[in-house]
């Protein structure tokens, strides 16, 4: 790949990763990552975005950048508007093939330039409204968006082309399949995007819906004819496309998601399991989509996006050790870190002598705003009764869901 022309002088000069490793070492990427940079052509030059040395990434910006006959002592800007190495990992390399070019972010992020990096020499920290002015017609206006999604972040606008680049926000995990643009994405491809989307939102960034609404909020005011995050598509032609689905994603922790349910269910023995059939039947009774996922099987970053995406969610787990069954502990743990609230919840789980499990869930569900039916804890393998209870209360929740409106429209591109 070469660097690819977002106008005549803004190039994409970012990488497309696939790799084994997990991001931020814990969650899968089986269809990789894109680490988007960008390269603008003033009078002087800036990069916005690096690369961290992944997959090839650091040499491919290197070579995207030759392609365009732009040398590495041209560089006078380096911008980083979130520090996380996923965008920063080759900032050392940089700076000591390009010494000149200084490093532009907010205070806090020239904090963790030198804290990362250890460089102590050309740091420029810029703060909202500063200006850097390129010359040919092309200035850089800054904007803090703390915590989307570090509390250093901010993001970059080009005032002539009224590009954003706009750091995590409006990003999504995924390789490019060929096209970098949302226009040019063939129907076939749009499908994978929203999940990538989702479940770069769900993993990465819901934890700062809050922070995200604001930052939607504060950048109102700027005409944007562009959205170049430093993940993902980038928005040329409906821009306003991916900031709707960011605040919908947004206010999923405001409100009831979309009328679905996710059932997430462990058993190590297979008594849960039996009372997971009977919950299934009543939901299937009342006929709402379902998702169901076992824990440990299937890796929780998937988990999270269908929790994330369903108003309903259903927890079936067993007694372990006089507590919840690990993974599914574990799992709840991640709901909490990325506050997945506003819930319409079930519990239900086998115990053999004096349980545990629903304690854990009590706690784990405190301060989520869920709200929760009657659970269903019981000895061994359940009864008749027992297993009628289990159906009749996943019908009621079902039909609770059922009510909630949906709320994904005006999104086509
Ligand atoms: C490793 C292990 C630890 C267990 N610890 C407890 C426990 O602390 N308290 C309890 O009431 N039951 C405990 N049990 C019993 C299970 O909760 C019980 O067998 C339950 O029916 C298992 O459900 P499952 O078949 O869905 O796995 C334990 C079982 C296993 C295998
Ligand atoms: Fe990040
Ligand atoms: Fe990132």
């Amino acid at each position: 790949m070469v660097a690819i022309k977002l106008t005549d002088d803004v190039f994409w000069i970012g990488a497309n990763v696939h790799t084994e490793d997990l991001f931020e070492g814990i969650w899968p990427i089986p269809n990789g990552v894109a680490l988007n940079s960008y390269v603008i052509k003033g009078d002087k030059i800036a990069i916005i975005e690096l690369v961290r040395e992944w997959g090839g990434a650091a040499l491919t910006l290197l070579k995207n950048l030759e392609s365009i006959s732009i040398k590495l002592t041209d560089i006078d800007y380096i911008i980083l508007n979130h520090l996380e190495p996923d965008h920063t990992g080759f900032t050392y390399l940089l700076n000591s093939l390009s010494p000149d070019a200084e490093i532009v972010s907010t205070q806090k992020g020239v904090n963790l330039v030198k804290a990362f990096y250890q460089i102590e020499n050309n740091l420029k920290p810029v703060k909202t409204g500063d200006v850097i002015d390129l010359g040919d017609n092309k200035k850089l206006e800054f904007t803090e968006i703390p915590n989307v999604h570090w509390p250093e972040t901010m993001v970059t606008y080009e005032t002539n082309s009224g590009i954003l680049f706009s750091g995590d926000a409006f990003g999504a995990f995924g390789v490019h399949q060929g096209c970098i643009f949302e226009d040019e994405t063939s129907d076939e491809s749009k499908p994978y995007w929203e999940e990538e989307t989702l479940r770069y939102y769900a993993n990465i960034i819901s934890t700062f819906s809050g922070n995200v609404l604001n930052a939607i909020e504060k950048l109102s005011g700027l005409k944007i004819n562009m959205i170049a995050p430093s993940h993902g598509l980038i928005w040329r032609k409906s821009p306003e496309v991916i900031v709707k689905k960011y605040q919908r994603y947004s206010n999923y922790n405001k409100d009831y998601a979309e009328p679905a349910i996710c059932v997430v269910w462990g058993s190590m023995y297979g008594n849960t399991e039996v009372m997971l059939n009977s919950v299934l039947r009543g939901i299937g009774k009342v006929g709402v989509p379902i998702k169901v996922h076992r824990v440990p099987n299937e890796d929780p970053s998937f988990i999270l996006s269908n929790a994330y995406r369903c108003a309903g969610l259903i927890i079936g787990a067993p007694t372990y050790e006089y507590s919840m069954f690990p993974p599914m502990k574990y799992f709840m743990e991640l709901l909490r870190k990325k506050r997945i609230t506003h819930k319409k919840v079930f519990y239900f789980g086998s115990y053999g002598w004096s349980g545990g499990a629903k304690k854990d869930f009590d706690n784990l569900a405190e301060n989520m705003h869920w709200d929760i039916l009657e659970p269903l804890t019981f000895n061994g393998y359940p009864t008749l009764e027992e297993l009628e209870k289990g159906e009749k209360l996943a019908m009621e929740l079902a039909q609770q869901v059922k009510q909630i409106p949906s709320k994904t429209k005006d999104e086509n591109y």
